[in-house]
């Protein structure tokens, strides 16, 4: 079973603290930055959660008002025993659609191979790269997303 994509709400977030830790481990936002996040639901963020009974997935966009070009992908994420299935495609394909017309970055650790891999397969390219950005040196890997014409 495929499981729904839709907008994250209040009831979510003890499922998003928790498996944000599962997936992140020491790098995993602290509650208050998850309310942080919420709070900011009405302004310019979006999140949304692949719901299969639980919550095994989500994806966190920073989506600025329309007179700003670009977006950013803050947090995409899926539970570890239900990796590789097709719902980390699933979140990106809802948020990419949300980002029409719009240029759309993020920052990922340069030995990613997981997350490189689902970014070059809709389409996205490095355009840069952070030398020594993260804990103990790794480069971030800046890339870009543009619609297709
Ligand atoms: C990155 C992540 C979200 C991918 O989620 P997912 O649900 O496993 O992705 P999908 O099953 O939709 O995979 C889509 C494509 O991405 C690529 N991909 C996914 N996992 C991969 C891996 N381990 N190695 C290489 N390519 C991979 C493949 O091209 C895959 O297509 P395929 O399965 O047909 O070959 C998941 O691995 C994850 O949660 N990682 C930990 C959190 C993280 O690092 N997030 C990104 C930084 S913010």
């Amino acid at each position: 079973m495929r499981p729904a994509i839709r907008a994250a709400v209040a009831d979510d977030l003890a499922a998003l603290v928790a498996l944000d830790a599962v997936c992140f481990g020491r790098e995993a936002w602290s509650s208050i930055a998850w309310v942080n996040e919420f709070e900011r639901l009405s302004e310019d963020r979006v999140v949304l959660v692949a719901d299969e009974g639980a919550v095994v997935g989500y994806v966190v966009l920073l989506l600025p008002p329309v007179e700003l070009d670009v977006v950013e992908v803050l947090r995409i994420a899926v539970a570890p025993a239900e990796r590789r299935t097709g719902i980390g495609g699933q979140l990106l394909t809802i948020a990419l659609e949300r980002c029409a017309g719009r240029t759309v970055l993020l920052e990922v650790a340069a030995s990613n191979e997981s997350a490189i891999g689902l970014y070059r397969g809709f389409g996205f390219e490095e355009i840069s790269r952070r030398r020594g950005y993260y804990a103990g040196g790794e480069d971030a890997v800046i890339m870009r997303w543009r619609e297709e014409a």
